[in-house]
């Protein structure tokens, strides 16, 4: 059976659609897995409905054009990950992106999951030419609200498994070389978890490590969910992107 339609790398692969295009390719297997869980697609915990969403396929593309061109442009520097460390300095580095509207439903989670896999495709597809393997995980994607609602269970149950696996979350996003932080602004969060993401950002930042932030909060109004001093590393090698238009949620 064809797989091109499941599978990430089809844009990119010269076999899609041939007969060789089945759930038995090495390639395919190697991002989405034998059942369709394991795989470095799920491994980077992009949400089940955006786990195909490229820039190219995304549905926010055609209504937010002047996001998108960006976002080409953006997509291009994602070779930089192979260059050697310290090469060219700041210029090469990959840089940051805020992705902000004041309304919901924009299409700002499903943008931050393109570029994520976009990220993914980049990563393995370079890797492979390189002869070098492919990370398992090379990036890892963070919705903050159903982290903050793990966290909070884990709390209150006092839960240490639960407490362990929360430490886990926070060192891989901490660690990914390419991350999503959706939805962080956090204006309810306790002061416990917001010192968490605090935690992650700042190691990010500190180590020039790229991230997306999605956000409904404009990028000042971090100096107050967080504090000066992040925001303005946060600031630092970032794009703010602003997205237009009314909630498209429920439109497809
Ligand atoms: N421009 C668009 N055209 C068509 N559908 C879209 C567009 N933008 C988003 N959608 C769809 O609307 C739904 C919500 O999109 P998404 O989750 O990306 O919004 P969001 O900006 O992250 O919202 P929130 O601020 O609530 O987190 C998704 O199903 C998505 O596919
Ligand atoms: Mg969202």
């Amino acid at each position: 059976m064809n797989h091109a339609s499941k599978c990430i790398l089809s844009s990119k692969c010269t076999l899609a659609n041939s007969e060789s295009c089945n759930a038995h390719c090495g390639h395919f297997i190697a991002l989405h897995g034998l059942n369709g869980i394991s795989g470095r697609v799920a491994g980077v915990n992009t949400p089940k409905d955006y786990r195909l969403v490229t820039a190219s396929n995304s549905p926010a593309r055609a209504e937010q054009a002047e996001v998108y061109r960006a976002v080409d442009a953006y997509i291009k520097t994602f070779e930089r990950q192979f260059d050697v460390e310290g090469a060219g300095g700041a210029s090469t580095r990959v840089k940051s992106l805020y992705l902000f509207s004041g309304n919901p439903g924009t299409g700002k989670t499903t943008t931050a999951s393109a570029l994520l896999n976009e990220w993914l495709i980049a990563h393995y597809v370079g890797s492979i030419k390189r002869g070098l393997q492919p990370l398992q995980q090379p990036a890892y994607f963070v919705d903050v609200n159903a982290f903050q609602t793990d966290y909070n269970l884990a709390t209150m149950t006092n839960d240490d498994a639960g407490m362990v696996a929360i430490k886990a979350t926070i060192k891989r996003a901490q660690q990914a070389p390419f991350a999503v932080l959706d939805d962080i602004g956090v204006r309810s969060a306790s002061e416990a978890f917001r010192a968490y993401i605090h935690a992650i950002i700042n190691y990010r930042t500190t180590n020039g490590l790229p991230t997306i932030y999605t956000s409904n909060l404009p990028i000042e109004d971090m100096a107050q969910v967080f504090d000066e001093r992040l925001y303005d590393r946060m600031r630092d090698m970032c794009l703010e992107i602003s997205f237009v238009g009314e909630s498209k949620r429920g439109r497809r």
